[in-house]
């Protein structure tokens, strides 16, 4: 499909991020110019790094066309053939597929009948809880279901232990052609999955080497689901594309990624150590679970590249306009002064509701009557940013013209180029966990894996809790 890049251009507004709108907690313009030469590095750094290393997310709008066709070939056979698509995978390998099914398909998918959804039902299993395991095979006939096994690694163990459960239960129902139930999204060259997914003859989409989980919605573990569910991934690329091109200039007032990142560089140099992001759509509801994970997990580290310890990030928090304004906003409004409020606006929705007349004798709700929805929405956004705006709080908006394939993909890629000027300009690595595997190691350890005997021995000598601290 085509789209119109103006009429479709995301829009970064960040007046109240300024002094001139927010008062002595806002920033001045000459304090932003001071970040220039800063930023002008960040950006140098990113653009050399494009497409190397664990830069490989950068050419994902570029170099997939091969790929993208086997994709949607084999979306189209899977849309022929099955009643569900489950997606077995966590962090990276789900989130980005939630998010983007939230925003681009009808927001009852799975309920609505067979001939008007055009695509099987939507399930991501992205926890390891056995009631959710198993109330999910209450509902389908895993006979009828493709199985979309999505892990970088091809050794994580929750994934893998789905995996298990699921080929269990697959193969004692169709025996050995239980692995046309099955496509596996994985490193080509490690981990346990690629070596499993060539012995049994699956199906497989490969991710590239230097696009790691949280920056891979726009390779094959985010293009398959989503070409499954009839979503337009080329529109997603072009859009990715388009970001790209928008946000090619060194100077922050002419790369609105870049500008974000120094937004929130000079944020957090003033002890802004949360930055909430509350889409006002309950389509966009998800991007804020795939963007803490981006923001959380690239950015919250201990030592920057020089080795020096900074306990460097910010904490992501999701919020749900007007929802949490019910909630939360409260606390923005009047709590600690150490939040950047990110609201995502949506212009235009896909569908309106009109409020109807009924209330004549009754002002106080009366006033309502004759405005859409979607009017009275954004009517409280901007209010919200108004009040946000008179209490001296940071606050910024990220304004898409309408959800589509193009608006998402615009979307995910600002922030996937957010993400990596920020980690440039705070000198660290914005690519590595290293704070999970401690987690990660233990688990092993107590499951006897091979391997993890010291790490047990380490565990066992661990202070015994005492039973005084458990009420
Ligand atoms: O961003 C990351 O790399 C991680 O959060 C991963 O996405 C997550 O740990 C899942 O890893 P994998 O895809 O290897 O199963």
């Amino acid at each position: 499909m085509k789209y119109n890049k103006t009429e479709n251009k995301l829009k970064f507004d960040y007046n109240n991020m300024t002094a001139a709108f927010i008062g002595e907690r806002g920033f001045t313009d000459k304090e932003l110019h001071s970040m220039n030469q800063a930023a002008k590095a960040a950006f140098d750094k990113v653009s050399e790094g494009r497409g190397k290393g664990w830069m490989g997310w950068t050419e994902l709008p570029y170099n997939q066309s091969e790929i993208v066709e086997d994709i949607l070939a084999t979306a189209k056979d899977i849309r022929k053939n099955f009643d569900n698509f489950v997606v077995l995978g966590i962090g990276g390998s789900a989130l980005g597929p939630i998010a983007v099914y939230q925003a681009l398909c009808h927001l009852h998918h799975n309920e609505l009948p067979k001939k008007v959804r055009k695509a099987p039902k939507f399930y991501v299993e992205d926890n390891i809880d056995p009631e959710r395991m198993n109330a999910l095979f209450d509902i389908i006939d895993p006979a009828k279901t493709m199985f979309n096994v999505i892990t970088k690694s091809g050794a994580t163990s929750e994934t893998m232990s789905q995996y298990l459960i699921v080929t269990d239960i697959l193969k004692e129902k169709l025996g050995d052609n239980y692995k046309n139930n099955v496509i596996a999204t994985t490193s080509a060259k490690s981990g346990n999955l690629i070596k499993i997914a060539k012995a049994e003859g699956f199906k497989t989409f490969y991710i590239p080497d230097g696009v790691g989980g949280r920056f891979s919605e726009l390779c094959p573990v985010g293009l398959l689901p989503a070409a499954v569910l009839g979503i337009d991934i080329k529109g997603m690329l072009k859009g990715a594309e388009f970001m790209d091109k928008t946000c090619n200039k060194s100077v922050p007032a002419k790369n609105p990624a870049l500008m974000a990142a120094v937004l929130q560089y000079l944020a957090m140099k003033k002890g802004c150590n949360v930055t909430v992001m509350m889409p006002y759509a309950d389509s966009l509801k998800y991007m804020a679970d795939w963007y803490c994970q981006l923001w959380g997990e690239s950015l919250g580290k201990a030592v920057d590249l020089d080795g020096n310890r900074v306990n460097a990030g910010q904490t992501p928090v999701k919020s749900l306009g007007v929802t949490d304004q019910h909630s939360q906003v409260q606390l923005y409004t009047e709590g600690p002064y150490d939040k950047v409020v990110t609201f995502i606006a949506v212009e235009s929705f896909r569908s309106e509701l009109l409020i109807p007349d009924g209330a004549e004798e009754y002002p106080d709700v009366n006033f309502l009557c004759g405005a859409t929805m979607g009017k009275l929405l954004n009517t409280e956004r901007e209010a919200t940013e108004y009040a946000l705006m008179k209490a001296g709080r940071l606050n910024n908006t990220i304004i898409l013209p309408e959800v589509n394939a193009f608006t998402i993909g615009q979307l995910l890629y600002f922030y996937e180029l957010q993400t990596a000027y920020e980690g440039a300009l705070l000198n660290i690595d914005t690519y590595n966990q290293p704070g999970v595997e401690e987690g990660k190691n233990a688990t092993y350890a107590m499951f006897d894996r091979k391997g993890y005997e010291n790490k047990k021995a380490e565990l066992e000598a661990r202070p015994v809790k005492s039973a005084k601290y458990i009420i």
